[in-house]
């Protein structure tokens, strides 16, 4: 397989007033092209700063990441980055939003508009738009940034923890469309997650991070078919896979010290807490 993202000895360290603290500590790891990896571990751990490191947002402190052999010195368009907090424009509808990032190029108007049409129809949003971000659901907005980072065509999909902040049956909804988009467009995905049913269910394979410093603790095959349906989640490998990732992910040797808080204070963050 064909690396699309290659972190070698992947180092980033803040300077904090006892010394340096070490978010990650020499990662290295690679992503095959058209792979769908996700990356869980325990807040903190620096699945963030990992995800930051190969969208160009976070500068490495030595060592770094490549993609397609050439080193990461910022962001750019071979690589559409998916956060969280879904940034939308509220005066734009859905649209515009699509059609925005796409303004930075010098693309025609009309293929601007079937790109963002395009885009909009694989996130199942074509009825809404010309809608106004405040008139869609928290759902519906994610889908509108998700169509944004498509409508770039990037050939590399970076996601922190896009479906964190949604409901339960609209979360699931959400992995089954984009687990379609990628049966069909098959961009190298690399999804953060804290959420070890979401890692199973979604990827081929599942970094999992340990913390202090921040670095690859396991790495699992998910070796079940696509498409990844109700009765594979249901299923007992698929429960195996999940317990396997659990164990990995919250039975793992305590995190070093933390240079950030007094001696003898426990900073460890509470298992599955947070982003
Ligand atoms: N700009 C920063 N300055 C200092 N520490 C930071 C900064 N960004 C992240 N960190 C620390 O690095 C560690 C890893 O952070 P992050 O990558 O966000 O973790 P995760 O996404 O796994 O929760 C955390 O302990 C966090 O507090
Ligand atoms: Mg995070």
């Amino acid at each position: 397989m064909t690396h699309k993202i290659s972190f070698r000895d992947a180092v980033k360290t803040y300077p904090v007033k006892s010394g340096t603290f070490t978010a990650l500590g020499g990662v290295s790891l690679d992503v095959g092209e058209r792979e769908f990896v996700t990356v869980v571990g325990p807040s903190g751990c620096g699945k963030s700063t990992l995800l930051g490191m190969a969208a160009g947002l976070v500068e490495p402190t030595s060592g770094g990441v490549s993609v397609d052999g050439r080193p990461v010195t910022g962001p750019g368009p071979d690589r559409g980055v998916i956060f969280q907090q879904y940034a939308l424009f509220p005066w734009l509808t859905v649209r515009r939003n699509v059609e925005f990032g796409l303004r930075l190029t010098s693309m025609p108007a009309g293929e601007r508009r079937a790109r963002a049409d395009h885009a909009i129809e694989l996130v199942g949003l074509t009825d809404f738009a010309d809608a106004l971000p405040k008139t869609l659901s928290g759902g519906m907005k994610q889908r509108c940034a998700i169509a944004r980072a498509y409508a770039v065509d990037p050939e590399v999909l970076l996601m922190d923890e896009p479906f964190g902040a949604l409901d339960a049956l609209t979360r699931v909804q959400l992995q089954d469309q984009l687990l379609d988009t990628w049966s069909k467009e098959r961009r190298t995905v690399m999804f953060v997650t804290h959420d070890v049913e979401e890692a199973v269910y979604l990827a081929q394979r599942v970094v999992v991070m340990a913390a202090r410093p921040g670095r690859v603790h396991a790495v699992v095959d998910v070796d079940l078919p696509y498409p990844r349906t109700e009765e594979i989640r249901l299923s007992a490998g698929f429960a195996a896979l999940r317990n396997q990732v659990w164990q990995a992910v919250y039975h793992q040797a305590p995190a070093g010290p933390d240079p950030r808080k007094p001696a003898g204070g426990d900073a460890q963050a509470p298992a599955g807490a947070g982003t």
